[in-house]
Parts: C-alpha cells; sequence; structure tokens
C-alpha cells in the first residue's frame, strides 16, 4: 500500500531512491515520483503513472534530478485514479512542501474545503494533497510548528516523509497507523516503509511509533512525541543480507520464495525443538492459564486468514478448547465475545495489514491476551501484542505468499504442541510421532518441490479454464481456500474453495462439462466421503485434479484425469505439504497465461488501508 523512502546526506539522493522504491515496489506500483531539492535548481518534482520503471527511464535512472536531499514513492492508489498529477509527491500551491504519503487521510474532503474557500487551488485528487496545502497553510517559518498542527487537524492512517525548500537540510518524517523506519548511516540518514528499502545502505534502524515525528538532518535523527517532546529511540540492528531481497537468478520472486520453503521451515522449528519438545523461550504461558481459556480468537486477513483455518482443527484437537477464526476486517464489527479469558491470536506476514492491527486493539480493548505470529521484526503487530512469535521466513517481496504462510502454518504447530503439552491434553506418544514427522517436513517438501515438472505440465493441460473449484473436506477444504486463492490472485482465473460436502446444497449446479475441479484427498480419515464428491463431478462432466498423498494417489488415479501426490505425514501436517503443489500450480498458470505474476494487477503487499 505505497511505499515511501527518503534521503539526506552527502550524496545525489535520486539514485538511492530509485534503488529504495524498487525495493519497495511490491507495495503499489499504480505510478511513482521523486522530490529532490537542490540549491540551485530548487525543489524538483518528476512523477509519473505506471511502474518504477517509467520514472527511471524519464529521469534517465536519476541522472537527471539533482540534490542530496529528497523523497520518492511508489503508489497503491486509494483517492484518484492512477495519473500522473495524481502521483506522489504531491506538492504545496507555492511550490514550498512536498509531501509522500501511505495511508489515508479521512477527513480530507472537509480540510480541502475549508482551504478553497481560502483561495488555494487544488490540482489532484488526492487526500495527501492536502497535507501539502495545509502545511504551507500553517507554516509561520517553523516547519515541525506547521507539521504539529497539521497533525492535529487531520484523521486517518499516515506514514508521511515531508521535504520543505525553505529548509532543506532537514527531512521531516511522520507516522500514525502506517509503517515507517529510519535508517541511520555515517553523514546520511534516510527514512522508508521497510527495511528491505535501506539495508543496502544501513543496518542500523529504529521504528517510529504512532504519533511520532522525525526530523532528519545529514548528521542524524530527532524523533519528538506527538507533543514535540524530544524522545530517545531504540536502535535496531538488522542482520539479514540484500540479497534475501533479490530474486538470485529466479525469473521470479514468487518462484523464489516457493522454492526456499524448505528452508524457512528449518529456520522456524527447528531452533524451537530441542530434545524433542517444543521450546517457545519467547513465551510464558502457565498451565492455568491455558486452562481457563473460554476460547482462542485467531484474527487475521487473507493467506494469513487461511493459516487460521487450517490451525483451528488442529488446535481444536490438541486443546479442546473452541477455536473461532475471524478476518479482521469483519471481527471490530461483529461484536465480538472476547473476555479476559480469551487469547488471540493475530496472524500477519507483515505485521502492518490495518485491518489485524486494528482487530488485533479491539481484542486487546475487550480484555483479550494477544500473542501474534508475524514476519517482519519490528512491525506494528509484532510491538503491540503481548507475545510474539516471529516466523522468520526472511523478507517475502512477491505479492502473493508463499513462504510465510508455511512458516505462519509451522508456528502454529509449534503453539499448538507448546499449549497442549501444558495442558496435558496430548498422550506422550502422539507428541513424540509429530514432532518426529515434523522434523521430516523440509526433506519432504524438498521432494515435492524436486517433482515441480509435473505440476507445470498440468498447468499447461489447463491455463486456459475460466473457471476452477478446489473441494476438500477438513483440513483440506482449508488447504483448498489458499489453494483458490494463489491461483485466482495470479492468474486471474476465477476460482472458489468449496467444503466437498457442501457442493449439493447448491455449488454443483455451476459444474458442467470441462470445469476443471482440483479435488484434496489428502486427508485420510475422509477420503472415501471425498471421493464421493469427486465422483458426483466427474458424472457430471467436470476434469478432476487431485491431489492425495502417496499411500492413496493410486487409489485416486482411478477416478480421476491426473493426481498429484505429496509424501505421508501426520494429518496434522498436511497442510505444509499440500499447499506446495498448489502454489506451484498458481504460478505455472499463471506463467502460461503470460501475467504479471509477483506484481498482479490491484494489489499491493501490506495492506495498510482499510
Ligand atoms: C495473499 C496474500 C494476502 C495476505 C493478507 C494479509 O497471497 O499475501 O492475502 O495474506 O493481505 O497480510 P499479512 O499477513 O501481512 O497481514
Amino acid at each position: 500500500m505505497c511505499g515511501i523512502v527518503g534521503f539526506i546526506g552527502k550524496e545525489e539522493a535520486a539514485p538511492i531512491l530509485l534503488d529504495g522504491l524498487s525495493r519497495l515496489e511490491y507495495r503499489g506500483y499504480d505510478s511513482a515520483g521523486l522530490a529532490i531539492y537542490d540549491g540551485k535548481l530548487g525543489l524538483q518534482v518528476v512523477k509519473a503513472k505506471g511502474r518504477l520503471k517509467v520514472l527511471s527511464d524519464l529521469t534517465q535512472d536519476g541522472a537527471t534530478v539533482h540534490g542530496t536531499v529528497g523523497l520518492g514513492h511508489t503508489r497503491w492508489a486509494t483517492h484518484g485514479e492512477p495519473s500522473d498529477v495524481n502521483s506522489h509527491p504531491q506538492v504545496s500551491e507555492n511550490g514550498r512542501f512536498a509531501v509522500v504519503h501511505n495511508g489515508i487521510i479521512e477527513n480530507y474532503v472537509e480540510i480541502k474545503e475549508f482551504l478553497q474557500h481560502k483561495g488555494v487551488t487544488f490540482v489532484s485528487q488526492t487526500d495527501t494533497e492536502v497535507v501539502a496545502q495545509l502545511l504551507e497553510y500553517y507554516y509561520d517559518g517553523d516547519i515541525l510548528n506547521a507539521v504539529s498542527k497539521v497533525l492535529h487537524r487531520i484523521n486517518g492512517a499516515y506514514a508521511f516523509g515531508i521535504v520543505c525548500a525553505d529548509c532543506p537540510d532537514k527531512l521531516v518524517a511522520v507516522r500514525k497507523d502506517s509503517p515507517l523506519i529510519l535508517g541511520h548511516g555515517d553523514g546520511f540518514q534516510l527514512l522508508a516503509s521497510d527495511v528491505t528499502a535501506v539495508i543496502k545502505y544501513t543496518r542500523e534502524v529504529s521504528y517510529l511509533d504512532d504519533g511520532e515525528v522525525a526530523v532528519l538532518t545529514q548528521e542524524g535523527a530527532q524523533v519528538y512525541d506527538a507533543y514535540l517532546q524530544p524522545v530517545e529511540k531504540e536502535r535496531h540492528h538488522v542482520d539479514w543480507e540484500i540479497s534475501a531481497a533479490e530474486k538470485g537468478g529466479y525469473e521470479h520472486f514468487m518462484a523464489k520464495e516457493i522454492m526456499e520453503q524448505p528452508e524457512a521451515f528449518r529456520k522456524t522449528v527447528f531452533p524451537r525443538i530441542k530434545e524433542g519438545r517444543v521450546v517457545l523461550d519467547d513465551l510464558c504461558f502457565d498451565a492455568g492459564y491455558l486452562k481457563n481459556l473460554d476460547k482462542l480468537y485467531i484474527i487475521a486477513c487473507g493467506s494469513s486468514y487461511h493459516v487460521g483455518m487450517a490451525a483451528k482443527y488442529n488446535l481444536e484437537k490438541l486443546l479442546r478448547k473452541p477455536v473461532e477464526v475471524a478476518l479482521a476486517s469483519e471481527f471490530r464489527y461483529c461484536d465480538p465475545i472476547v473476555t479476559e479469558k480469551t487469547l488471540a491470536l493475530v496472524i500477519s506476514q507483515s505485521g502492518e495489514t490495518i485491518d489485524t492491527l486494528a482487530a488485533m486493539r479491539e481484542a486487546k480493548r475487550l480484555g483479550a491476551r494477544v500473542l501474534s505470529v508475524v514476519n517482519v521484526v519490528g512491525s506494528t503487530i509484532a510491538r503491540e501484542s503481548d507475545d510474539v512469535i516471529y516466523t522468520w521466513a526472511g523478507p517475502e517481496i512477491a505479492v502473493a505468499t508463499t513462504k510465510a504462510y508455511s512458516t505462519q502454518l509451522a508456528v502454529t504447530y509449534l503453539i499448538g504442541l507448546y499449549f497442549a503439552d501444558l495442558m496435558g491434553t496430548i498422550e506422550k506418544k502422539e507428541y513424540d510421532a509429530i514432532i518426529s514427522e515434523l522434523l521430516l517436513i523440509p526433506t519432504k517438501l524438498e521432494s515435492i518441490l524436486e517433482r515441480r515438472q509435473a505440476i507445470q505440465y498440468y498447468a499447461s493441460i489447463y491455463f486456459n479454464h475460466p473457471s476452477i473449484f478446489f473441494i476438500g473436506r477438513n483440513i483440506d477444504y482449508a488447504i483448498g481456500m489458499e489453494g483458490s486463492l494463489k491461483l485466482k490472485e495470479i492468474s486471474y482465473i476465477h476460482s472458489e474453495a468449496y467444503a466437498a460436502g457442501e457442493l449439493k446444497h447448491g455449488t454443483i449446479s455451476l459444474i458442467e462439462p470441462g470445469t476443471l475441479v482440483v479435488a484434496l484427498a489428502s486427508y485420510q480419515p475422509l477420503f472415501e466421503k471425498l471421493m464421493s464428491n469427486v465422483v458426483e463431478v466427474k458424472s457430471r462432466g467436470a476434469d478432476v485434479l487431485g491431489l492425495a498423498t502417496d499411500a492413496k494417489g493410486a487409489e485416486m488415479a482411478k477416478t480421476v484425469d491426473h493426481t498429484i501426490t505429496v509424501p505421508d505425514t501426520h494429518p496434522m501436517l498436511l497442510p505444509s505439504l499440500d499447499v506446495v503443489p498448489l502454489q506451484l500450480f498458481a504460478y505455472y498458470v499463471a506463467l502460461q497465461r503470460g501475467c504479471d505474476i509477483d506484481k498482479p494487477r490491484n494489489l499491493a503487499k501490506s495492506v495498510t488501508v482499510e
């Protein structure tokens, strides 16, 4: 949802800003822009509709724009269609202020009308332009005062970068409900939506908190609270390599991230299993608290929600406690039943999804304790939770999640085992069996990935189907949801996931000769029942691509058109294996269709608007 980056130092800012934007483009790619100040040239603003490449070409990779302080932006349009004029930076009428923004100013219409009555002329349809104009309106020679007055006037979510032609030795950063980090270097400072944009230049970062304002100069950064009182910020050292956020020879980030899953799973799980037991050093839950829980409320969006759907089956089995799974965007508005005895399990790759963050805050307000499962270290959800378990998946760049989903799943297994052990709801034999299977998952994932050519072949047969159904029962249904989302978001094929037993209650009317049904039959206790549903769709002319474990593959192959198999494992761990062929299928279908796999239309990663 829009990426912002800022630089102040001694070097030319434009190439650094463009490089930063190239790493943030996953956050939005409707348009991009730069505002750079130079003593002789003044404030130069270049922006263009389209991918970052258009801006790079326009500025000859930054060579035509000069100055050592500036801002960059890559946009996912909210207010105002993608166009040159609606691109950021937005500039005040007299060209004094340039602003880049990630978020939404909810009361922008009222402010715009107010300023228009004062004679201000607006050129864009964006909510951001009101901020640039309002800064100018309040400006009395002191930029911090103007910023403070603007912040008192606006409502909504925002991360801003602000440059003022009157004080080009400063760059201002502001944050509320949208992510913003500072990068600290020797003789330069950076601001960015995400660490990936600064890691090439510095590993020393600090995370702005809501309501904070930072003033960056070449020498350093001073952070203030909402009352403009100085605040000391803790600095963090980022220890992952820049190569983790690069394609490393793959055609797409998504392909690379799919292939990284065995390693990501190892990194997330193995250090947390010691002498055959799950050890979650970061947590301190006791049996009494857990036994007293009235329920677990899983809160998440999109694929993270699908992790929650799979986790529900496992956690209820392991803990014998009710588990409710809520879409974060609905949670706040359904008068949720949450008490002090509720544990909210919040799942988010980015740790910044605004719906999830808002739902988490509501759960806390209602008395729940919050345990989050987050990938991005230092993100808002991680910092605001009572407890956090990081998925150590490394940076995920492709918009469609793969390795983050897999590591989130892995963490839900660990939580389930850890809690069940504490509560005494699992027998030792079963516990040991799951642990030994858990340790085999990475090798089994490798064997699935080695067989990816077969999936590419099925994709080449089915890539033209206009509509694809995923059916499954129990945990297979939860996996089908993720398979369906992966397919539709990157290939633009209409697809739905159904609980197979529900077909006959309506959906089966959609099945006609040639409809593709992906039938998930890995959950062996319900294999026969699922196969009955397969026969039902087959007899109505559907083509069926089946997915089963090795043990049942041959049996399934007798009925379906093609079969994909995955190694057998403990039923609880099936999602980890099943999801990979579905990710690969979506990837190869999208490849065949010539889709922009890493940046699907209309989407962005890290959804920081409601
Ligand atoms: C789909 C996808 C999204 C995210 C969702 C939540 O491939 O990536 O559905 O899962 O936007 O994002 P996080 O996990 O960052 O809260």
